[in-house]
């Protein structure tokens, strides 16, 4: 009788049949190479570009039910996190694997807080930089250059210096990501503040002048905190799936999340609220909507911030964004591009196009309100992004250096070019 738990697949090239184990829901790509692999030629193999139905890992960092709309990291709902939690206490909870106690919490705050400066040296390296350098590049350089700095880090088997890494990367993200802003500005680089939180000192090495000690509004170190929270993770998208790829060299942690930030630069990764702002600008004004509509349906171009390979529901991150936003606008005043989106989001929740393909909110849809509001240039955005998502992309690093079964990842090719030519040295071929 055959086992419940498998699936038999019959080559009709040979007739020969071949049972495979199912866990989880999943076949082992190996167990596939089995099936017509004779003397000289290789088994059969799955082609999968784009990873779309391929798992690459088991993780026990984020859960995502892309239907109903649920996002939780290590099991909390992002709801919960987002309204009690703080982005650091999310960080540890994302790395460790569980919540801190009081003490564990005390110590990881202070341990972040306390590297947040960076060599002089990595300020000089920063300073070198074009007038109108993006401030991703300026970012994703300044990252790698820290593995120089830290040389040890590439003793990823040692927990203890792991750990030290971890501690640096989250605590030197704002710092560099400030930077890179107030480069573009022409602004001196303000150092940090450890007597602030971690918000509030991202904010003053943002906007502080000459004052003696900046004044962060407590109510936008708190939407900061908030967006940072549910940016920080999202399991094996496009940059967690390059720090693990490239992390599965074994090379130290600094040069993995580079990949992280190079993959997030990207236009269809990172780069969608800027997208947004743009369309919101362009649609100028209510009235303008009807027919912008009728142009998406027509296919002529899309609604962005509308739409995701994962949620076929409301992206659980904009119902919280979009909230977030009234205590934005309370500080900032009203971003009038609001009033728009609004209305777009209402009237594409109503048409028959968007509701029967679930094209709903994503996180992009209001979050580029936000940082307009909060006066960050289209280039910071995907920056606002790159710094909490370093905690996922670390839980994720750790979680794969001690995952016995991951190997370095090296993917199968279909082989379309020509074989076996014969050269032709160059005084034959030009001749
Ligand atoms: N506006 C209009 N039509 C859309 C949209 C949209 N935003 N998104 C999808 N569709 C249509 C698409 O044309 C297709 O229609 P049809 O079946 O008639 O051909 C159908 O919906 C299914 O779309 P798809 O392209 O097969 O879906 P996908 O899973 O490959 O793409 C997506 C997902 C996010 C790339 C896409 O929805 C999109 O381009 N959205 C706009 C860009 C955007 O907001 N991106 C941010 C994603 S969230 C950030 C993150 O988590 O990384």
């Amino acid at each position: 009788m055959t086992e419940q738990n498998t699936l038999t697949v019959r080559d009709n090239r040979t007739g020969e049949e071949y049972e495979i184990p199912i866990t989880d829901g999943t076949v082992r790509a190996t167990d596939l190479g089995q099936i017509g692999r004779a003397e000289g030629t290789p088994g059969l193999a799955v082609y999968d570009p784009g990873f779309t139905n391929t798992a690459s890992t088991r993780s026990a960092v984020t859960y995502i039910d892309g239907d109903k709309g649920i996002l939780e990291y290590r099991g909390y709902p992002i709801e919960q996190l987002a309204e009690k939690s703080t982005y650091l206490e999310v960080a540890y909870l994302l790395i460790h694997g569980e919540l801190p106690t009081k003490e564990q919490h005390e110590q990881w705050v202070h341990d972040i807080t306390f590297h947040t400066f960076v060599h002089e040296n990595l300020k000089s390296f920063m300073q070198g930089f074009r007038y109108d350098a993006h401030p991703m590049s300026m970012l994703m350089s300044s990252v790698s250059a820290l593995s120089s700095f830290y040389p040890e880090a590439s003793r990823i088997k040692d927990p203890e210096v792991r750990h030290e890494q971890i501690v640096r990367l989250i605590a030197k993200m704002p710092t560099l990501g400030a930077w890179s802003f107030r480069h573009a500005q022409g602004k001196p680089y303000v150092y940090p503040d450890n007597d602030l939180s971690y918000p509030e000192n991202f904010l003053s090495m943002l906007f502080k002048m000459s004052e003696q000690k900046y004044d962060p509004d407590p109510r936008l170190a708190k939407a900061l905190d908030v967006l940072f929270i549910l940016h920080a993770d999202h399991e094996q998208n496009c940059s967690t799936n390059a720090v693990r790829s490239v992390g599965s060299s074994q090379v130290d942690p600094y040069s993995s999340v580079t990949a992280g930030i190079a993959a997030l630069y990207g236009p269809l990764h990172g780069g969608a609220n800027e997208a947004v702002l743009r369309m919101l600008k362009r649609i100028g004004k209510k009235e303008n909507i009807p027919a912008f509509i009728e142009g998406v349906k027509n296919g002529d171009e899309k609604l962005m911030g509308f739409g995701h390979r994962v949620y076929k529901n409301y992206d659980p991150r904009a119902t919280i964004i979009k909230k977030a936003c009234d205590d934005v606008f309370e500080v900032t005043g009203v971003n009038p591009l609001l009033e728009i989106a609004q209305e777009l989001e209402r009237i594409a929740l109503e048409d028959d196009y968007f509701v029967s393909r679930k094209l709903y909110p994503n996180v992009d849809f209001y979050s580029g309100l936000i940082y307009e509001a909060l006066q960050f240039p289209p280039e910071m955005f995907t920056v606002l992004f790159a710094i909490p998502r370093t905690s996922g992309w670390l839980a994720q690093w750790l979680e794969l250096v001690d995952d016995k079964e991951q190997k370095i990842a090296r993917p199968k090719q279909i082989y379309t070019g020509d074989r076996q030519l014969t050269y032709v040295p160059q005084s034959e071929r030009w001749a």
